[in-house]
């Protein structure tokens, strides 16, 4: 009697799970992806402020000097011996680290003087030419000539070359001539070139910077890109302008942007969106996304003031520019903004509410955001969260592979490691939804390029090969950034125009030739990362060099 009504109830119960198993199943196969994340490093020694990926996908982390001893500890006998050193005058721990992702090792640098705050660009042969930071780093100029893991590349500090400018929370910009540009700072209203081409070359002044600026700052880390007209687009607070630096003139002041400020502490991120070849690169927008609201940086509640939810684009080489609003599925203050093979932007880190310093941030924002450049009809996809938040002094870096390196989050003076958003030692890896193994008969893998030393405007032959060959093949050049407090200093995408490939190679590869853009103005000269794409699927990026 017993068993009979149980085996009753079982069988109905039997049928409901297996429904339910084939619901979820079919649910599961059907769910576009949504990134996954991985722990590459448990402790990076350091918690990184600004990251740089190098020509040989070799990463260079870099933190504040005056910070203590670090979790990192010279292997070699050497100690910093540096009486200006605010902290620690004798310290045998390093606070810059060279990252391989390869083999997930760290290898210890050696930068002397304050790099707190700092700005930087990997310039055209590859190095980093790195400039400013506080104390007795605010003159500073720094270079590391990048090398490939197990090399001994380190920071050299120059004896010759200083900024004429204290620069502080200052921004930097690779110009076609490759020098760089070195934009405002902490009270600096001014730019300066590095290197200088004559001895007496001093600073030429900027009073934008002085006149955006409110009482809590929201001009620093200004955003600076490069137009493919030659001038720049400078964007501090809620205002921008068309800047000739050669001849210090200012020719446009853009529509000031609704919503909140946008740069330090209120900690919007921006990037100059792809420049394509179906305009011969002569359209460039700007989109700047996320921000904290005005005075949330000196209320003492203000790390739980909402942070901005809106977006605007704008096209700075419009005749009549206006800024286009959207509004994100997640608030955001300083995020990243990571220019995607795809050419679409990821939208990572930061946090809900508040804005940029220490402990002024709260709710952190653990789902990266998709943004599709291109569709607007279907802008923004919430993508996977991290369980690990990445606050004040956090970066996120473009591999090769495809893959988002995260580094740093210390919202803290000191390395602390106790209380709300302890300082991040962790690395992590976000990969977003292209790389799903999903898609990897449709992925493209580059055989072999004609050259890695492209000339301006020349054509160039890339060899291909791809399981299934569906939808357009698209080849994309990208820039390497500078990144640290959620601006990507120097970060560009070129979208060039390409020949329909053709079997080749007994009809096992594909051939198709892509035409380099016309000029530095375009493409300051220097390392890019070219990738190739097929229906929208990247293949892993190779590096090559634009010359003239
Ligand atoms: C670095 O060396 C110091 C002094 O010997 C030591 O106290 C500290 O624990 C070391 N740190 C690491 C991360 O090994
Ligand atoms: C790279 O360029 C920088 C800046 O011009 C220069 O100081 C450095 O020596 C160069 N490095 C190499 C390896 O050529
Ligand atoms: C495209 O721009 C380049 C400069 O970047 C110029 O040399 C070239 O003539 C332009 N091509 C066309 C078709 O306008």
């Amino acid at each position: 009697m017993r068993m009979l009504s149980s085996t009753r109830l079982l069988i109905p119960r039997l049928i409901i799970f297996i429904v339910e198993l084939l619901v979820l199943t079919v649910r599961f196969v059907d769910a576009a992806p949504l990134g996954t994340w991985n722990l590459l490093v448990e402790n990076a020694g350091i918690s990184s402020m600004h990251t740089a990926v190098t020509h040989y996908d070799t990463v260079i982390l870099l933190d504040r000097t005056n910070i203590g001893a670090s979790r990192i500890n010279f292997t070699n006998g050497y100690c910093r011996d540096n009486p200006d050193d605010r902290v620690l005058k004798h310290d045998c721990s390093a606070h810059s680290v060279m990252f391989d992702p390869l083999t997930n090792s760290l290898r210890p640098l050696t930068v002397f003087t304050d790099t707190w705050c700092s700005s930087g660009q990997i310039v055209a042969n590859g190095s980093m030419v790195q400039t400013g930071g506080d104390y007795e780093g605010l003159y500073k100029v720094r270079l590391l000539d990048a090398c490939p893991a197990g090399g001994s590349c380190d920071w050299v500090e120059s004896e010759s070359e200083a900024l004429v400018d204290p620069r502080w929370y200052a921004s930097n910009q690779v110009l076609p001539d490759g020098r760089q540009i070195v934009v405002g700072g902490r009270y600096t209203y001014s730019y300066e070139f590095v290197p200088k081409t004559s001895s007496g070359e001093g600073s030429f002044s900027l009073s934008f910077l002085h006149d955006v600026q409110d009482n809590q700052n929201d001009n620093m880390y200004p955003f600076v890109h490069l137009l493919p007209d030659g001038n720049l687009f400078i964007f501090a607070n809620r205002d921008s302008i068309l800047l000739d630096y050669v001849n210090n003139r200012v020719l446009k002041t853009y529509p000031t942007i609704p919503g909140e400020p946008r740069n330090y502490p209120s900690a919007g991120s921006s990037v100059m969106l792809p420049l394509d070849h179906t305009n011969n690169f002569t359209v460039a927008e700007i989109l700047v996304c996320g921000g904290a609201q005005y005075g949330a940086f000196r209320s003492s509640t203000g790390n739980t003031w909402p942070a901005s939810d809106t977006c605007g684009r704008i096209v700075a080489t419009d005749s009549n520019p206006k800024w286009s609003m959207e509004t994100m599925p997640i608030r955001r203050t300083m995020g990243d903004t990571v220019i995607l093979p795809t050419a679409d932007i990821l939208l990572i880190n930061g946090a809900r509410n508040g804005c940029q310093g220490w402990g002024k941030a709260t709710n952190p924002a653990l789902n990266p955001v998709n943004y599709a450049t291109y569709n607007a009809a279907s802008r923004f996809q919430v993508l996977a969260p991290t369980t690990i938040p990445r606050l004040y002094h956090s970066t996120a870096n473009l591999l090769t592979d495809g893959r988002i390196l995260l580094a740093g989050s210390n919202t803290h003076q000191y390395y602390t490691f106790s209380g709300d958003y302890p300082t991040e030692l962790r690395i992590d890896a976000f990969a977003p939804p292209y790389l799903d193994s999903s898609y990897d008969t449709h992925r493209p893998a580059i055989f072999r390029l004609s050259t890695t030393s492209i000339r301006y405007g020349s054509m160039f032959q890339v060899v291909y090969t791809v399981g299934e060959k569906e939808g357009e093949f698209e080849v994309n050049l990208l820039s390497s950034p500078f990144t640290t407090h959620s601006y990507s200093q120097g970060q560009r995408m070129l979208r060039l125009a390409t020949t329909e490939p053709v079997p080749t190679i007994l009809g096992r590869a594909f051939s198709a030739m892509a035409t380099a853009p016309g000029s530095a103005v375009v493409a300051p000269p220097g390392y890019y990362m070219l990738l190739a794409l097929q229906g929208g699927i990247p293949s892993k990026g190779l590096w090559v060099r634009l010359t003239s």
